[in-house]
């Protein structure tokens, strides 16, 4: 029997424990930086392997599997393990027991197919150059990221990790499917929050009043120019206001008005020059005006790219193991991930898990109160991460 072969029959005899380990995870999940509980079922599990969860921060580690001349190549495969403040509202056994607190983004799901890849790579350490080091990252979903904390803290040094691969499910695909892009992928993603004092009175006498309403909404316009006036084309950008609280009312000028929205790009220079530009548009639209603007622009995760050579691979090899037509090229994704943090410091490979089934259940988004996967899923994302980490060590 070929690798493929091997690595889906040994996914198949162990799916019922894949779901096993899903379910348990999917009913206790744990908010970013609190991930006792899980971290210690990870531990257990990695331990009847036969491997001792080496904990680098409070709740987040990493095992190394070494293969023959363990020290000649080292790569790196994650899975994230935090949840989200959401209140499940799925009636599936397996639901949400910990109130408020939901595994709304399927980071159980990367959590168990990277203990699935763990299960198959453990049997075939005779047959790899290498050492592959499994990332259990915590904190995915708040600020500062996981992923930077566990960078400053080593994870991809001692011995100094080579390349990295991370896998995210993805409710726009069919279970069966996986998504690759090479180059540019997700944008960086800054918060943006103003503030515009002036001076409130009634509505019947602007003219004794400074109007931030008013104002507000010259900053909302000013502030698309930034991007479509001030960004190269060739860089996507994108600048939104979700929040404009004024407080007035039809016959009164309020005195202050708060606004809070966000900046994405895929440049770093660009992203620095346009915070600068945030700025600058705000407080002189306000100045103008004779208000007072406060501005704060929160720096998020970095944009994540996927380095070329290695996505051309893992594109082929995802081939090799799925057949042609279930590899889909995916589009530029505007939303934040800090695995962004492994692709700024080494070659990184971030692809998409396809989770959809439309004839057993409706999919909805990430981040969603009814968000759920196929299962079958499990499957292809265990055996899957396996198969690239072996192809890479046995090219
Ligand atoms: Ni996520």
């Amino acid at each position: 029997m070929n690798l493929s072969d091997r690595i889906k029959h040994q996914v198949d005899a162990n799916f019922d424990e894949l779901v096993a380990t899903r379910r348990h995870l999917h009913s206790h999940p744990e908010l970013s930086f609190e991930e006792f509980e899980t971290t210690k079922f990870i531990a257990d599990k990695l331990k009847s392997l036969g491997y001792d969860l080496q904990q680098i921060t409070e709740t987040g580690g990493y095992i190394d599997i070494r293969g023959e001349n363990p020290d000649s190549k080292v790569i790196a495969l994650r899975g994230d393990i935090d949840a989200l403040p959401i209140h499940e509202k799925t009636d599936k056994e397996y639901a949400s027991k910990n109130d408020g607190v939901m595994h709304a983004c399927g980071h159980d799901v990367h959590t168990t197919c990277l203990l699935g890849a763990i299960q198959i790579i453990d049997t075939m350490k005779d047959e790899f150059e290498g050492t592959i080091r499994c990332i259990f990252q915590p904190g995915e979903e708040r600020l500062p990221g996981g992923a930077s904390i566990m960078i400053k803290n080593g994870v991809l040094k001692k011995p100094q990790v080579e390349k990295i691969m991370g896998q995210h499910v993805m409710p726009l695909i069919d279970v069966g499917k996986v998504g690759f892009r090479s180059g540019l992928y997700m944008a960086s993603a800054d918060e943006i929050y103003i503030k515009v004092i002036g001076k409130g009175g009634h509505g019947a006498h602007p003219h004794q009043n400074i109007d931030p309403v008013y104002i507000a909404a010259q900053i909302i316009t000013q502030l698309q120019s930034v991007v479509s006036r001030h960004a190269k084309p060739s860089i996507p950008s994108v600048l939104s206001i979700g929040k404009v609280i004024a407080n007035g009312a039809t016959n009164i000028i309020p005195k202050e008005v708060s606004m809070e929205g966000t900046f994405r790009t895929y440049d770093e220079e660009w992203r620095n020059k346009a915070h600068k530009l945030i700025i600058k548009t705000c407080n002189e639209t306000a100045q103008i005006h004779g208000a007072k603007c406060e501005v704060e622009v929160r720096k998020g995760y970095p944009f994540l790219k996927n380095d070329e050579d290695l996505t051309t691979q893992t594109i082929n090899w995802a081939k090799e193991y799925l057949g042609e037509d279930n590899v889909e090229e995916l589009e530029l994704w505007p939303a934040g991930e800090d695995f962004a943090y492994y692709s700024q410091e080494i070659p990184a490979s971030f692809y998409r898990l396809g989770i959809r089934n439309q004839n057993k259940f409706d999919q909805t988004m990430l981040h969603t109160p009814t968000f759920d996967i196929d299962e079958d899923a499990l499957k292809i994302g265990a055996g899957l991460m396996a198969y690239l980490a072996l192809r890479e060590l046995n090219q």
